[in-house]
């Protein structure tokens, strides 16, 4: 006896085409239009779309930065993932410099142990590989494959923070290029913007509006391009997180072109916020929209939104990182460079690109399908089990009613955060129930799960597997 959806139309990055989809346990059995309804549970999903659920690979929970840490726990955090239709994420572990990576992988387990509502993979956040030659880091590396972390993170930004050097970068990427895993990349000039910072502050410009304004766009495309250039040199592929401006998918898009297995994301906040219009430059109501790379002139939305939809960009993530505005982002009411970094999204993700993508005609359906959910799965080391509704692959499955209005606000969003960069806007699109592993975690809004269900995901090393 199994769980039998009805009659919805199952979305998948290929096709549209109405189905029925059986659930034994947590896998999904079959996929095809009139299944036997007999014995099974049934589900009535009518006039509804079946989603494979939503893969955001870029999160930050619990995570210290700038003297505090993300207001979104393991539990919180998820729990909001889950509402907006997401059942996996992949956040990041961090090495702390001059320690071993193994110490941060037991660290983020532990935050997620016994809270973490979905499924959930790791990066790790490389900082450090070591005196020498950066044997005993590179050595680590292959330890954290064998650990399912398929994939790294390296910062080109924040210097005496995250900050790695190219040396670092390059024996990083030569690294993977053996073991199969994924370099991604922070990709902004953080030396010379620490001169622009240092600059600014000189000269009294201490406004939130300064940290935008001391991070150009020619500084994120500067190290995109290099990034790329190293991980040619290296042969390895590189993906590039939170892509935000015109310039720095100009780097991409060429590489593309060339062949090279360079692959990027982009963040809601980049497609459908800018300077303009959400940074005002008076007032520190603009610290809620501090986040790095910063929000871009408005001309460089129809861009990236062309770029998503020519595959130029193949993923969009949140890259939630939320802190409070009463008593965290305040933390830099007299300088901007102590603002901590990052805003809240990861709730949202799935209407927002639902609505201002498929809705307004820039995506297709499965297009949305395909960068919400597949494409993460199949780049991190997740796919078919994540990523699409298929016989075999995880019963992660979002009922989706695409006519279904929902106003986004703080006042009721579940993220643990007192502010939203979309507050007010009406989307339409939204999950009706969503099932994580056979299990219904969601229904209209409600989260029905148990904090401690997500399970660890070992993800797999794609080695030569990139285009
Ligand atoms: O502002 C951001 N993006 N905060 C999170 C850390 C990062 O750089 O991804
Ligand atoms: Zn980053
Ligand atoms: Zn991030």
């Amino acid at each position: 006896m199994g769980l039998l959806i009805q009659h919805g139309t199952v979305v998948t990055a290929e096709r549209t085409f109405a189905a029925d989809v059986l659930i034994e346990g947590s896998t999904i059995r079959e996929v095809r239009a009139g299944i036997d309804a007999a014995q099974h549970t049934l589900v009535d999903a009518r006039g509804m779309l079946l989603l494979p659920g939503g893969v955001d690979a870029h999160t930050h929970m619990d995570m210290p930065f700038g003297g505090t840490m993300s207001s979104d726990d393991f539990e919180t955090g998820t729990r909001a993932a889950a509402i907006g239709g997401t059942t996996t994420i992949v956040d990041f572990a961090i090495q702390a410099r001059g320690t071993k990576m193994r110490d941060a992988l037991d660290m983020w387990w532990a935050k997620a142990e016994g809270k973490v509502c979905i499924d959930y993979g790791l990066h790790m956040i490389v900082t450090d590989l070591g005196s020498g030659n950066g044997k005993a880091g590179l050595d680590d590396m292959d330890s954290m494959v064998r650990e399912g972390v398929a994939s790294f993170k390296l910062f080109m930004a924040y210097p005496n923070a995250l900050m790695a050097d190219d040396a670092t970068i390059f024996r990083a990427l030569r690294q993977t290029a053996n073991n199969g895993a994924l370099v991604c990349m922070h990709a902004e000039n953080g030396s010379v913007i620490d001169v622009l910072v240092q600059q600014a502050l000189a000269e009294g410009k201490t406004a939130p509006i300064y940290h935008a304004l001391t991070r150009p766009t020619t500084a994120e495309a500067e190290a995109v391009h290099r990034a790329i250039a190293m991980a040619e040199m290296a042969g390895a592929p590189v993906y590039i997180v939170h892509l935000s401006s015109e310039d720095a998918l100009n780097e991409v898009r060429e590489a593309r072109d060339r062949g090279l297995p360079a692959f990027a994301e982009t963040c809601p906040q980049y497609l459908l916020l800018s300077l303009e219009e959400n940074m005002k430059g008076e007032g520190f109501e603009d610290a809620k929209f501090v986040f790095t790379p910063p929000l871009r002139e408005k001309k460089n939305q129809p861009k990236l939104w062309d770029g998503l939809k020519h595959d130029h960009l193949q993923v969009v993530s949140t890259d939630h990182c939320p802190f409070c505005f009463a008593d965290q982002k305040l933390l830099g009411i007299d300088d901007f460079s102590k603002i901590p970094n990052g805003g809240p999204g990861v709730e949202n993700r799935m209407q927002l690109m639902h609505h201002y993508g498929v809705g307004a005609g820039k995506i297709s359906l499965n297009r949305f399908v395909e960068i919400t959910a597949t494409a993460p799965a199949r780049i991190f080391g997740m796919y078919p089990k994540k990523g699409t509704i298929a016989v075999g692959s995880d019963a992660d499955i979002v009922v989706w009613d695409a006519d279904a209005e929902h106003t986004i606000s703080a006042a009721t969003q579940a993220m643990r955060c007192d502010y939203s960069m979309f507050e007010g806007r009406t989307v339409k699109g939204n999950a009706r129930q969503v099932y994580s592993r056979g299990e219904m975690i969601v229904e209209r809004g409600k989260f029905l799960g148990k904090a401690g269900r997500g399970e660890y995901l070992r993800r797999e090393a794609r080695g030569g597997a990139w285009r």
